[in-house]
């Protein structure tokens, strides 16, 4: 399963690059409001620059036009963008309009299974069901990763699942066992991915073990 980062913040997406652990990147306006500072273009740009992977840029215009227009120019800050369409009417003419032209698309705003089935078939190739807002809503959330997935499977549609709205560790083990074929992450999660306390502890007991080893020797030596 691939691993994107679900932020807008630059530094974030460096330090994930970094580990060796960044397969692309998902922003939205939320995401963005939270970094501001330039425009949401230049920010756009830098993140292409540091993955090679997926960048998706949410249109936010409701008409089809508006998305057209956002979607194609998103589309030139870099090969590697892929445009976020809301699921709707609109959206999924624009969708279509879209993938026709060549411009990949991620349909975002995706809770149930026929929601996305259709996106799929409208032309995107990234589908993001929201698993932490349906969680929220007293909703199994997974189950619409896990019936998209098969459905996929089933029929060999080439979209991908991008299980979004991941809100804690115990999300991405089971998207990557419900099928996602993508899990986008907050920074935050990534990072509580990375540690148990067995092994933070663990790195701290060797290391007192070992400067205790070459104290003693040191002392022998002496
Ligand atoms: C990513 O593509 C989505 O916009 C994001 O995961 C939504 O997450 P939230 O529900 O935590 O806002």
């Amino acid at each position: 399963m691939k691993i994107f980062l679900d932020t807008a913040d630059i530094d974030e997406i460096r330090t994930a690059a970094r580990w060796g652990v960044l397969d692309g990147v998902t922003t939205n306006p939320t995401l963005y409001a939270k970094v501001g500072g330039s425009s949401y273009e230049s920010i756009l740009a830098e993140v292409c620059k540091l993955t090679p992977g997926p960048v998706s840029a949410e249109a936010v215009s409701d008409d089809v036009d508006g998305m057209l227009e956002e979607g194609r120019r998103y589309a030139k800050i870099a090969p590697n963008i892929v445009v976020k369409i809301a699921m709707s009417e609109n959206g999924l003419e624009a969708i279509s309009r879209l993938a026709d032209e060549g411009i990949k698309v991620n349909c975002t705003l995706i809770f149930s299974s026929n929601q996305g089935l259709l996106a799929a078939k409208a032309g995107a190739s990234l589908i993001s069901p929201f698993v932490g807002r349906l969680d929220d809503i007293n909703q199994d959330g997974m189950i619409v990763v896990r019936e998209l997935a098969e459905i996929f499977a089933i029929h060999e549609m080439d979209a991908e699942v991008l299980a979004a709205s991941i809100r804690h560790p115990q999300h991405v083990t089971q998207a990557a066992l419900a099928g996602a074929h993508i899990a986008t992450v907050p920074f935050k999660v990534l990072q509580q991915m990375v540690h148990h306390p067995l092994t933070d502890k663990g790195i701290v007991q060797f290391k007192a073990d070992w400067d205790k080893a070459r104290a003693e020797l040191a002392a022998r030596k002496g």
